[in-house]
């Protein structure tokens, strides 16, 4: 599909990722690249297994992770994520639930493989009704 000239780089970052993939235990390369609000940073991501296969982080998280890294508390406008099937496919529910933490409802999912962008979806319809809860302050840290 056509898509704007930083989907396009984030696409282009996300295929790279995918070749830095760690999967020996899966042989599933994936890459991601998640695209800063109101800003042209893009930060890459890619799927880095462990033999304690529990260990094991998905391309989108480290992409995210990396990016609060760097940007603190960063507000995310869209993801490109580059698996090697086709039709592409989406992101797992627990990286959806990380997605919530940081993105609005209509935080834009592009979903490819590395002939090119297949898809795009919104947060809102992957995952409607994300976990969320502020607790309160203990009292010991009043
Ligand atoms: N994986 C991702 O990187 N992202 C997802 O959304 C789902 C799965 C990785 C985890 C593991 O390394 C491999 O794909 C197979 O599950």
């Amino acid at each position: 599909m056509q898509v704007d000239a930083t989907v396009q780089k984030a696409f282009e970052m996300a295929c790279n990722a995918q070749k830095n993939a760690h999967a020996p235990y899966s042989n599933f390369k994936v890459g991601a690249a998640v695209k800063i609000k109101n800003s042209d940073k893009i930060y890459p991501g890619s799927n880095v297994e462990n033999a304690s296969y529990g260990a094991t982080v998905c391309a989108e998280r480290v992409a995210i992770w990396s990016s609060v890294a760097i940007e603190g508390k960063p507000e995310f406008e869209s993801i490109v994520i580059v698996t090697d099937t086709d039709p592409a496919i989406g992101p797992c529910a627990l990286c959806l639930q990380v997605f919530a933490e940081f993105c609005e409802p209509d935080f834009e999912i592009y979903l490819a493989n590395p002939k090119g962008i297949q898809q795009k979806v919104l947060f809102k319809d992957l995952l409607p009704a994300p976990f969320s809860y502020i607790p309160d302050t203990p009292d010991s840290l009043k």
